[in-house]
């Protein structure tokens, strides 16, 4: 369960001290936000491309897709930067490659890349699972992202050695629901991460319990990739914000998210702040809107669960031979 302040902090969250006001022209800069047809990633988009910025669009309907660049553009009418549609699929691992192969034929540089796409399972009903098998959250939030940057990082560090220190980033999107829904202390159980409790006649967790745990995976995938890689990599709680995630839940859930939830914006702040802000370097800052990194207790950090967790992704990904 979260601390007292931690709560307050999430309800009640400090000015933003970071605006597009403090961000310069972003012209030749390339950004990749996944999940930008919607929510939080389509107002980062907006943000980022009324600076003439070239963002990559990655979404997983061409439709939303094209709908959230047509509005895009009548937002920012001025903007010099461009928006690209990148498909994108991160409940299907077979079609991750694709997507980067499709982004690498025609870059050779990106600047910031934001793992912002999540999926929010039903608190109750079936456990739903990805084409290989993959609890959903699990799949889409922690594997799927991962894959997508472990096929991004060779371009994210080519970009960094050409670049001003500490501005090349990877940013994550973790969630309060962490520190709400995560097993106590450790973020996961073990015996809980290939959810199979079915089978031996035990309770499955719900689905919030199962999202707050994929984003406990999200945190620590975070923090090892900037340890392993030297990118900048920032898990960023963005706050309580009024967006679609909460669409598969039940009334009073989604009545509660929309009373304790701000304008989307902010959240698109948070995100902008910890991908562009000067002073976010690999050591994380605290403050903004957001938390940068989350008031989790570090012993999270330090468990089995981390290696076991980070050990968890690859493999998964490798039994599909795609790196
Ligand atoms: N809203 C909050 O209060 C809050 C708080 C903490 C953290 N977050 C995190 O913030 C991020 C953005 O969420 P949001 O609040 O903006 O929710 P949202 O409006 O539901 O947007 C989520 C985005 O992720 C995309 N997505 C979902 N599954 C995908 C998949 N398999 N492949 C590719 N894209 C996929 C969605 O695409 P479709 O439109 O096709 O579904 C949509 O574009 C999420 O990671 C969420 O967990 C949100």
């Amino acid at each position: 369960m979260p601390t007292l302040s931690s709560s307050w902090t999430n309800t009640f969250p400090p000015k933003p001290a970071f605006t597009e006001n403090d961000v310069p022209d972003l012209d030749h800069k390339v950004y990749l936000v996944t999940g930008a047809n919607a929510g939080l990633g389509k107002e980062l988009a907006q943000m980022l491309y009324a600076k003439h910025a070239k963002v990559y669009i990655a979404a997983r309907s061409s439709e939303k897709a094209a709908a959230a660049i047509s509005a895009i553009q009548a937002a920012a009418p001025s903007s010099r930067g461009a928006l690209v549609f990148l498909p994108l699929d991160l409940a299907d691992l077979s079609t991750i490659k694709a997507a980067t192969q499709r982004f690498l034929a025609a870059e050779t540089q990106l600047h910031v890349l934001w793992n912002n796409a999540g999926v929010m399972t039903p608190d109750s009903g079936p456990l739903t699972r990805t084409p290989q098998g993959l609890e959903l959250n699990l799949g889409v939030n922690c594997v799927g992202a991962m894959l997508l940057t472990k096929l991004l990082t060779p371009i994210l560090a080519a970009t960094a050695a050409v670049s001003p220190p500490d501005t090349v980033r990877v940013v994550w999107l973790a969630s309060f629901g962490t520190e709400m829904f995560a097993a106590k202390d450790i973020g996961v159980d073990l015996d809980v991460i290939a959810y199979t409790q079915e089978k031996k006649g035990e309770k499955v967790p719900p689905g919030t319990a199962r999202y707050g745990i994929s984003k406990a995976g999200v945190w620590a995938l975070a923090v090892e990739l900037g340890r392993r890689y030297g990118i900048v990599s920032v898990p960023l709680n963005p706050g309580n914000l009024r967006t679609e995630l909460f669409r598969d839940q039940a009334g009073a859930f989604r009545l509660m998210t929309r009373a304790i939830g701000y304008p989307v914006r902010y959240g698109a702040l948070s995100q902008l702040y910890a991908g562009l802000a000067p002073d976010v370097t690999a050591e994380g800052l605290e403050g903004n809107w957001g938390m940068l990194s989350l008031s989790f207790p570090l012993s999270l950090f330090l468990s089995f669960f981390l290696s076991f967790f980070l050990s968890f992704c690859p493999l998964r990904v490798k039994r599909l031979r795609l790196t």
